[in-house]
């Protein structure tokens, strides 16, 4: 099986950003861990923090990969551009967060992810991103 995992803005700064949401961890360094625990399933990784690269790079995979693993961050909550590339792809996306959205403001509450998503993991840190891999394994 081959599957990728596309982050969205800011999620490079990963480790630094406010790491009492998101963990003192960097993703280098969680998605060599992850890798070296699923070496029955070959897994790429993508981050931007550009809108369209996201779409293109879901366009690019969304018609050969098994599964997609998106966290969009910011765009989430506010792009229509993203919730139809998911919609418009053959790809299962599972979205997922790092946080508890719905534990934190309003605005992050709405996605225009889920309504077309496999399914949605979030709120469990990192390993909201193991727990999707093993959900496209099962
Ligand atoms: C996030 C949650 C989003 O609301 C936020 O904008 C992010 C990260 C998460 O993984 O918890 O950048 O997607």
């Amino acid at each position: 099986k081959k599957l990728i995992i596309i982050n969205g803005p800011n999620l490079n700064l990963l480790g630094k950003r406010e790491p009492t949401i998101y963990g003192s961890l960097t993703f280098t360094e969680f998605f060599e861990a992850l890798k070296q625990k699923h070496t029955n399933v070959e897994i790429d990784y993508f981050q931007s923090n550009i809108e369209g690269e996201l779409i293109d790079k879901m366009h690019e995979v969304g018609f050969s990969y098994d599964g997609i693993i998106l966290n969009a961050a910011a765009y989430t909550h506010t792009s229509v551009g993203i919730g139809d590339a998911v919609k418009a792809i053959e790809t299962p996306v599972i979205e997922v967060h790092i946080s508890n959205t719905f534990g934190r403001e309003e605005f992050r509450h709405q996605s225009y992810i889920s309504p077309n998503a496999a399914g949605v993991i979030l709120g469990f840190g990192l390993k909201s991103y193991d727990l999707a891999i093993k959900s496209f394994l099962d």
